[in-house]
């Protein structure tokens, strides 16, 4: 299985978060290794809010390249997006297909919402453009979805939450993803939603201590909602958790966002 050399390092349920599990995250995260395993080179892209990071991913989901990095454009259009990913792509050895990582809903290749990054996304052909760009084949989906496809073990309800700019949300049942969740954008307390609490947005705004506060109930809330058997917290702000995790969550590597995108490619 392509993802269990990260797997087997996975922390277990308990433990004290905050710097501590970010160390134990990072270290779920295989290192460079040398030689590829046979098979296509995929390079794994996420774009994010404030970056856009790739590496070269071999088939059995292991780095064969360092994490590369630019800032996502001050005017995150698709054109400006995709100007920049030529410059990271640039810094990186040949490829043979491509897997992406995109905040918001996408639907055959095309990019339906994007609240974080440009209107201009609503109903962009991305995953054409990329194939035009680059010729080679690419598969596309949603970030939250590939950082659950790099962290879930396919036993039973696994839900994946992000906390970066946006939240995200992938759900899994039996290692198998139920696309299109969004619970970013569901309602929650007052007349919000859970990413103005969660995303960036809300921990500018209520600050880190009520942030964790906030985190924790909203945990609760999707235990009851979804009755996950495990739930995976990934994004960069996963390190700004500073409570002591619940039972059965887990705080996965935000690489895993970028090396779950292998997986795109087994179905
Ligand atoms: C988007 C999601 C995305 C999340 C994290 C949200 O605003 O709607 O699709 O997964 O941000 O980037």
């Amino acid at each position: 299985m392509r993802m269990a050399h990260a797997k087997k390092k996975k922390t277990s349920s308990h433990r004290q978060p905050g710097k501590k599990a970010v160390e134990e995250a990072t270290a779920q995260v295989p290192k460079v290794q040398a030689k590829p395993a046979p098979g296509p080179i995929t390079l794994c892209i996420d774009i994010g809010g404030t970056g856009l990071k790739a590496m070269l991913v071999d088939t059995k989901g292991k780095p064969v390249s360092e994490r590369v990095r630019v800032e996502t454009p001050k005017v995150p259009t698709p054109l400006q997006v995709l100007r920049k990913l030529d410059t990271l792509v640039k810094k990186l050895d040949k490829f043979d297909r491509v897997s992406v990582g995109f905040p918001g809903v996408i639907k055959r290749g095309v990019t339906y919402t994007a609240v974080n990054l440009h209107p201009a996304w609503y109903g962009f052909e991305f995953q054409k453009a990329l194939e035009k760009r680059w010729k080679k084949p690419v598969r596309v989906a949603n970030d939250a979805s590939v950082q659950g496809y790099g962290a879930v073990k396919g036993v039973g309800v696994e839900l994946t939450i992000t906390l970066g700019t946006g939240m995200g949300s992938s759900l899994f049942t039996d290692g198998k993803l139920c696309p299109g969740l969004e619970l970013g954008h569901h309602p929650w307390k007052k007349d919000k939603e859970y990413e103005d609490y969660l995303g960036k947005r809300g921990l500018d705004k209520y600050g880190k201590k009520h942030w964790n506060k906030l985190l924790l109930e909203a945990i609760e809330q999707t235990r009851k909602l979804f009755n996950w058997d495990h739930l995976y917290i990934g994004g960069g702000n996963a390190k700004k958790i500073d409570f002591k995790l619940p039972a059965n969550v887990t705080v996965v590597s935000n690489e895993m966002g970028i090396l779950g995108g292998v997986a795109l490619w087994r179905y």
